[in-house]
């Protein structure tokens, strides 16, 4: 159980805190790189997590998309909304991903699964920034916008560099750009290198890295030995209060020193 975990009894995960910085790792069996039913395992304790982390009564629930948090989506259950009033928000936008996996679905998803509410960011995925910027005057993107300001948490993927920057198609200069300064991840539509330091980062709304330090709780998401090299990279410039869910595929490599 997390409860256990808290104390420590899986030594593992004690080791991979330290190695990382962070207050908290949970590692579940396997490699989700490989098989589809270790990412459901690392949703179900997404869901034990933030049931032991949440506090009773209003919570908003600050979320990103991916097909990781798609995944956490349809593992969450209405056992979280025992004494509990949630509303789930996407905590950026119009970074750029297909529509089933964009931050406003998996809102919706975890909405659903959860018995909560949720609410939609209005920003198109793929706009300039000229064309974006008004959007932000707009009621309801500002209502949606304070909401995360007020997150009691915020669940988050992890992503490899320049698979992500393929994925959202964005342009051969910004990928040559990323490959130039050895970006290896990316969170929250910032890339960054081996050491943690941002090098670019996607001129989009909503949560900044430097918001993550005053929300009480933050769950890291991301398992798979390919996304070991971008987990560990994140985590040097992750906050603390961080609580990182991933599998041997990725835990193993990064204890062996990747
Ligand atoms: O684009 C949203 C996002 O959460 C990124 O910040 C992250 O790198 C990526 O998705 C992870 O995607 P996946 O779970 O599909 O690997």
């Amino acid at each position: 159980t997390v409860m256990e975990r808290l104390l420590g009894v899986h030594s593992k995960e004690k080791q991979l805190s330290k190695v990382l910085g962070i207050d908290h790792c949970l590692i579940v069996a396997g490699d989700s790189t490989k098989l589809p039913k270790v990412l459901t395992d690392m949703g179900k304790l997404v869901n034990e997590t933030l049931d032991v982390i949440l506090p009773k009564g209003e919570n908003v629930i600050a979320a990103m998309g991916g097909t990781t948090m798609a995944n956490v989506a349809n593992s969450l259950t209405p056992k979280l909304s025992q004494q509990r009033h949630l509303t789930f928000v996407p905590a950026r936008g119009g970074l750029g991903e297909a529509v089933d996996i964009q931050a406003n679905a998996v809102c919706a998803r975890m909405a659903v699964h959860t018995g909560g509410e949720h609410r939609v960011l209005y920003i198109p995925e793929h706009v300039s920034e000229q064309t974006y910027k008004p959007l932000l005057a707009e009621p309801a993107v500002k209502e949606v916008l304070q909401l995360v300001d007020k997150s009691s948490a915020v669940v988050h993927s992890i992503g490899e560099a320049i698979p992500m920057a393929k994925r959202r198609d964005m342009s051969a200069e910004t990928i040559a750009m990323l490959q130039q300064r050895q970006a290896v991840g990316e969170a929250f539509g910032y890339f960054f290198n081996q050491a943690g330091e941002v090098v670019y980062k996607i001129p989009r709304i909503g949560l900044q890295l430097r918001d993550l330090e005053r929300i009480p709780s933050v769950i890291a998401v991301a398992g798979g030995a390919n996304k070991a090299a971008a987990i560990k990279a994140y985590t040097q410039l992750a906050p603390h209060q961080t609580w990182l869910i991933t599998d041997e595929g990725a835990a193993n490599l990064i204890l062996k020193g990747v």
